[in-house]
């Protein structure tokens, strides 16, 4: 097989979508992913090397769940991913995509915006206070992109 050979499609695959965020360092709640209302997965064979979701959570849509291997990174691979959740935020008449970026620098590469201290969003970091890597490895933002 071609090792270059990545397919970008729809997955359902909660359990090995997990397993990525947590090898890519994301700190996540226990058990299943939550509130996933579609998600893509980069496929390397049957292997997942990428994935971002779509999440209904606090009573609104939200772009979560973005990993890359760090096998595969720097390729366009999450850039590929994030587009196709913004078409799906699109195609439900979403008019901006808000995330919470652990890697605000990317987000800010693929045309997302970050908000400024003391901005209000959908979003918030009130769930990193208590994070133990919060502004000791982990510099995260909201960020926002408009649709
Ligand atoms: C962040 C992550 C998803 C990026 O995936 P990727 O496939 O390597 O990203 P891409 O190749 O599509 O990069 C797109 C652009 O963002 C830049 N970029 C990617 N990761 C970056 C990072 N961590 N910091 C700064 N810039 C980054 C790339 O240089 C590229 O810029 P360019 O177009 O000017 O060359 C991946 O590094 C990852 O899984 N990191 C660990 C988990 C994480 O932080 N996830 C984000 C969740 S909030």
């Amino acid at each position: 097989m071609n090792p270059e050979a990545i397919m970008i499609r729809r997955t359902e695959d909660l359990d090995a979508m997990k397993a990525l965020c947590v090898s890519a360092g994301l700190d996540m709640a226990e058990g299943p992913l939550e509130g996933v209302v579609v998600a893509y997965g980069a496929y390397l064979g049957d292997k997942l090397v990428g994935c971002a979701t779509l999440q209904f959570a606090d009573g609104g849509h939200f772009l979560e769940y973005v990993a890359v291997d760090a096998s595969v990174r720097s390729r366009g691979i999450g850039a590929s991913l994030v587009a196709k959740i913004e078409e799906e935020a699109r195609a439900r008449g979403m008019s901006d995509l808000w995330a919470k970026a652990k890697a605000p620098v990317f987000y800010e590469r693929i045309g997302f915006r970050v908000l400024t201290e003391g901005e209000r969003g959908p979003k918030n970091l009130d769930t990193c206070q208590t994070c133990p890597q919060f502004r000791s490895t982990c510099f995260p933002a909201i960020v926002v992109k408009l649709l």
